[in-house]
């Protein structure tokens, strides 16, 4: 352990500008993330959980304020470095699973390896590991529509874990799957967090979810106003909830 953070916002602005005129989305938001830590995002609709992830996976920077990502000012990096850097250093989770419908779940698993550098061998070799840390060893020529929810999951983190990222983000992934599936997908992120030492932010609606975290992140209007462990107040969002 170096003591850097994976991640730090310093004073994070993000306006989203267009014909009605400029909407500022996020009001200054400052916040680190340790390596290893387990932390949920919370707030209402709107709030911008999901521009917070954008910026926080590279797929958009601030409009003022900084970003660094394992100490590296993303400001400084080049279209090819960031990508290069989001490729080796993030996996992405999304609620819609967001799998390649053709490819069977060993093709989608295998496909970021292809960006790495692998042989084919190599890449189905790594994928098929992949799928069995995932506990699906046995379905590496199911194609999406042949899996349940949950599977199709599974299958995404596998293929986030490929690179070995740092961090895996998380944008609602058990907000399309039923209570128990879900709180399946969740043991999973957990097991990744303790055993690998995986870095994990997940949003999320449900304070189920939240709960399993060691830090939940309360946001609205674009602005924190909850950051510490996972109380009744701070997951339900009533009572004192103040930072
Ligand atoms: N590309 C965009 N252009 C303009 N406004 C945007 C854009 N993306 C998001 N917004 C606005 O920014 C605010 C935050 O949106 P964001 O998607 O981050 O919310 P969220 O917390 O993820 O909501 P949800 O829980 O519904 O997913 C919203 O008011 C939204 O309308
Ligand atoms: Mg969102």
């Amino acid at each position: 352990m170096t003591g850097v953070p994976v991640l730090a916002l310093i004073d994070v602005v993000k306006d989203y500008v267009g014909e009605a005129g400029t909407f500022r989305a996020l009001h200054g938001i400052s916040m680190t993330v340790a390596d290893g830590e387990l932390m949920a995002i919370m707030g209402p609709s709107g709030s911008g959980k999901s521009t917070l992830m954008n910026i926080i996976g590279c797929l958009d920077s601030p409009t003022t304020g900084a970003y660094r990502f394992e100490g590296t000012d993303t400001a400084t990096l080049g279209e090819r470095a960031l990508a290069r850097m989001r490729n080796a250093g993030i996996g992405f989770i999304f609620q819609q699973f967001n799998l390649l419908p053709r490819l069977s779940a060993l093709g989608n698993v295998a496909l970021p390896l292809v960006y790495a550098g692998l042989g084919k061998a190599d890449r189905e070799a790594q994928a098929q590991a992949l799928l069995a840390e995932v506990g699906l060893a046995d379905k590496p020529r199911s194609r999406p529509s042949q899996l349940s929810g949950g599977q199709q999951q599974r299958v995404a983190i596998a293929r986030a874990l490929a690179n070995r990222p740092k961090l895996l983000l998380a944008d609602e992934p058990t907000g399309a799957l039923d209570t128990k599936t879900g709180a399946e997908v969740l043991g999973l992120f957990k097991t990744l967090n303790r055993e690998q030492g995986v870095t994990v932010v997940i949003v999320t609606h449900d304070p189920e979810v939240a709960r399993a975290a060691d830090r939940v992140v309360r946001i609205q209007d674009g602005r924190v106003f909850y950051d510490g462990p996972p109380t009744e107040a701070a997951l339900y969002g009533h009572g004192e909830v103040a930072a």
